[in-house]
């Protein structure tokens, strides 16, 4: 797990969290990841969560082999990441603490005083030499919140990436990689994808060699991938041909209708996810909206609206800023069907860039009438190239 001999992971790893952020399935739990550099200065890279700062400053202990740190470097003030920064100083009373100046802002918030005797403000390009080592901070607003900065060390050619290239589940399982970082990425992350692309270009600046973020594992073998993929997630560029097909069902004929349309779709060759919101985990089906290039919506009509679980999965999406996609509708009313209208002007009022097949499937409660037909379709549609 240590990432150079002189650079230790101290980390945590979290498997008894049930909800990340207080919505996300970590399964696999999560990481807090941390480092110790040791150099002639002594720097320690961020804090962990609060249920864990004992066992993380055992590991900074340790790792410390006796000596004291010269400074607690914070990237981000997140509390999975910052909740330890006052018990360090307890501990630590003459580390000094660098951040950004929005970073101690918030330190003030969190813990009633921003260490204005033992802090070093540092804004974009600063340096900050150990010895052998010397460290270069980024600033990375919004990658995730306004304070966030990156850590390059140009010694050992170490991007400390902060959230970026983050991911759900432990420390030490690499592959398969995209999945889980994919819906880390567009959950928490995916609004962002401007200021994501800006950090990018920072980094394209860079001789990259290893990547450490602050969950998951560091990145050490065939970079262009990874960030391959950031790149293409962060400005909304589908990452793979294929559907996403989302349905919210009452009693399963919309649900018949979803599966109906993603069995023509296999048929044609097309790659399929198929999601019911209600069951699925939500975090996932948004994120399979920005894998692929085309999504179909097919909701039953609800009070006049769509069913609430599709609401929830379209608010998702335009929270995420999902654009760039063309978007199909299956609605579902005995007497008023309204979902498709509902679902378009979602979209419509909340997102760029959407396209809209021309095929709409209308079903009145089962699927008679045309529905075969128009599924049949909507299938040629959608995998017309
Ligand atoms: Fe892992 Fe935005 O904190």
């Amino acid at each position: 797990m240590n990432i150079r001999n002189d650079i230790k992971y101290v980390g945590v790893y979290d498997e008894r969290i049930d909800l990340f952020e207080g919505q996300y399935n970590v399964p696999d739990g999560i990481t807090y990841n941390s480092y110790v550099i040791l150099d002639e200065k002594i720097a320690v890279m961020d804090t962990v969560d609060a249920a864990y700062t004992e066992e993380w400053l055992e590991n900074v202990s340790a790792a410390l082999c006796g000596r004291s740190p010269d400074y607690l470097i914070v990237q981000h003030m997140e509390p999975d990441h910052s909740a330890g920064i006052a018990r360090f100083k307890e501990q630590y009373p003459d580390a000094t603490v660098v951040a950004s100046a929005k970073a101690f802002a918030m330190m003030k918030g969190f813990f009633g005083k921003d260490f204005e005797d033992t802090r070093l403000v540092v804004s974009d390009g600063a340096t900050l030499p150990l010895g052998q080592h010397e460290l270069t901070f980024i600033t990375a607003p919004m990658v995730h919140w306004p304070e966030v900065i990156v850590t390059y060390d140009s010694t050992e050619k170490i991007l400390f990436s902060a959230d970026g290239f983050g991911r759900f589940g432990r420390a030490d399982e690499k592959e398969p990689w995209a999945d889980e970082s994919r819906r880390y990425y567009i959950g928490i992350v995916g609004k962002y994808g401007a200021q994501v692309q800006a950090l990018l270009k920072k980094a394209a600046a860079l001789d990259i060699r290893t990547i450490c973020p602050l969950h998951g594992p560091s990145l050490t073998e065939n970079l262009g991938y990874y960030l391959g993929l950031y790149d293409k997630w962060s400005s909304y560029t589908p990452e793979e041909e294929g559907t996403t097909i989302a349905y919210s069902s009452v009693y399963g004929n919309t649900r018949a209708a979803a599966e109906m349309i993603a069995k023509e779709l296999v048929t044609r060759g097309e790659r399929v996810a198929l999601y019911d919101l209600a069951r699925c985990d939500m975090a996932e089906a948004i994120a399979s909206a920005f894998r692929f290039p085309r999504l179909v919506l097919a909701s039953v009509t609800y009070n006049g609206d769509v069913f609430p679980h599709m609401s929830t999965y379209l608010h998702g999406l335009v929270e995420r800023g999902f654009k760039n996609r063309t978007v199909a509708f299956v609605e579902n009313g005995s007497w008023a069907p309204m979902a498709a209208k509902v679902m378009r002007t979602t979209l419509e009022s909340g997102c760029k860039c959407i396209s809209f097949a021309e095929t709409t499937v209308r079903i009145n409660g089962g699927p008679g009438g045309d529905t075969v037909q128009k599924i049949s379709d909507l299938a040629n549609e959608l995998t017309k190239r």
